[in-house]
C-alpha cells in the first residue's frame, strides 16, 4: 500500500474524482492527503473529507494567497475540531520565486499558521521556494514537525530539515532528467522520505505530457527503489510507516 501525501484534488482540475481515486487504488495507492491553498479550497477539501473515506486533508493558506483573511482560517479550524480527517496545516510557507514583493506579509502569514499548528497540535506541510533561510528561521521559532513538500534543495539543506525533525517530500521532480535531484535523494535516509505527486502538477517521467494524478505515486515509488537500489516493498513499508508517524493515520 502507498499514500499520496500531497495532492490537490480540486474540482477545477479533476472532473471525475471517483475515477482518479479508483485508478490510484488499482495500483495500490490507497490513501490521499489533499492540500488546500486558499479559503475557498479549504471549504472544498472539507466536503471531500466527508465524501471519501480514504481522502485526508491539509488546510492552510499558500504564500501565493497571503492576502487572505487569517481569522477565517482559524474559524474554520475551530468549527471543524471534531473532523479527524484534517491531518495537517498546509500547504503553507514562503515563495520568493513568485512573490518576493510580498515577503513581509508572507512571513507574517507563515508565522501565524505555524502558531495555529502548535495550538491545534497538527503537523505542517511546508512549501518553500527560494526561501530556505527564512523558512528554517521561522520553523525554529515554533514547536512543529511535518513535511518539507516538493523538496528541491541541496543535500545539506535536506539534512538540516531532518535534524529539525522534518520529513522530506519527494515526487515527480526527482525523475526529471536535468534536475539532478535524484543524486541528493539517493543520499537521504529512507525513513525520512515520504512520497507525493503534487497532482495535477509535476507529473513524473515518462508521463510528463499528461496531467499528474495520485496513481503516479506507484511510478515515484518505483523510481525511488531503483535509485536507492532496494526492493519496492521496502519503500512501501518504510514510507507508510513514516506517514503514520507524521499524520497519525
Ligand atoms: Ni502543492
Amino acid at each position: 500500500m502507498l499514500t499520496d501525501t500531497h495532492c490537490h484534488l480540486f474540482k477545477e482540475y479533476f472532473s471525475d474524482l471517483d475515477k482518479v481515486i479508483k485508478d490510484a487504488n488499482d495500483v495500490g495507492v490507497m490513501r490521499f492527503i489533499s492540500a488546500s491553498d486558499n479559503l475557498k479550497s479549504i471549504d472544498e477539501m472539507i466536503d471531500l473529507s466527508y465524501k471519501y473515506d480514504n481522502v485526508y486533508i491539509a488546510i492552510g493558506i499558500h504564500p501565493e494567497n497571503c492576502e487572505e483573511d487569517l481569522r477565517e482560517l482559524e474559524k474554520v479550524l475551530e468549527s471543524n475540531k471534531s473532523n479527524k480527517k484534517i491531518v495537517a496545516i498546509g500547504e503553507i510557507g514562503l515563495d520568493y520565486y513568485y512573490g518576493k514583493e510580498t515577503r513581509d506579509r508572507q512571513l507574517e502569514v507563515f508565522d501565524y499558521q505555524l502558531s495555529l499548528a502548535e495550538k491545534y497540535n497538527l503537523p505542517v506541510v511546508i512549501h518553500s521556494r527560494e526561501a530556505t533561510l527564512d523558512t528554517i528561521n521561522c520553523l525554529k521559532n515554533h514547536n512543529v514537525r511535518g513535511v518539507i513538500h516538493c523538496f528541491s534543495g541541496s543535500k545539506e539543506t535536506a539534512f538540516e530539515y531532518i535534524k529539525m525533525g522534518f520529513y522530506i517530500g519527494v515526487g515527480g521532480v526527482m525523475t526529471f532528467k536535468n534536475s539532478k535531484l535524484d543524486e541528493t535523494i539517493k543520499e537521504l535516509p529512507l525513513d525520512r522520505i515520504v512520497l507525493e505527486t503534487d497532482s495535477p502538477y509535476l507529473t513524473p517521467e515518462p508521463f510528463r505530457k499528461y496531467s499528474n494524478e495520485p496513481k503516479y505515486i506507484r511510478t515515484i515509488a518505483e523510481y525511488l527503489s531503483r535509485i536507492k537500489n532496494i526492493d519496492i516493498s521496502e519503500v512501501e513499508k518504510v514510507t507508510e510507516n513514516s506517514v503514520s508517524e507524521i499524520f497519525f493515520i
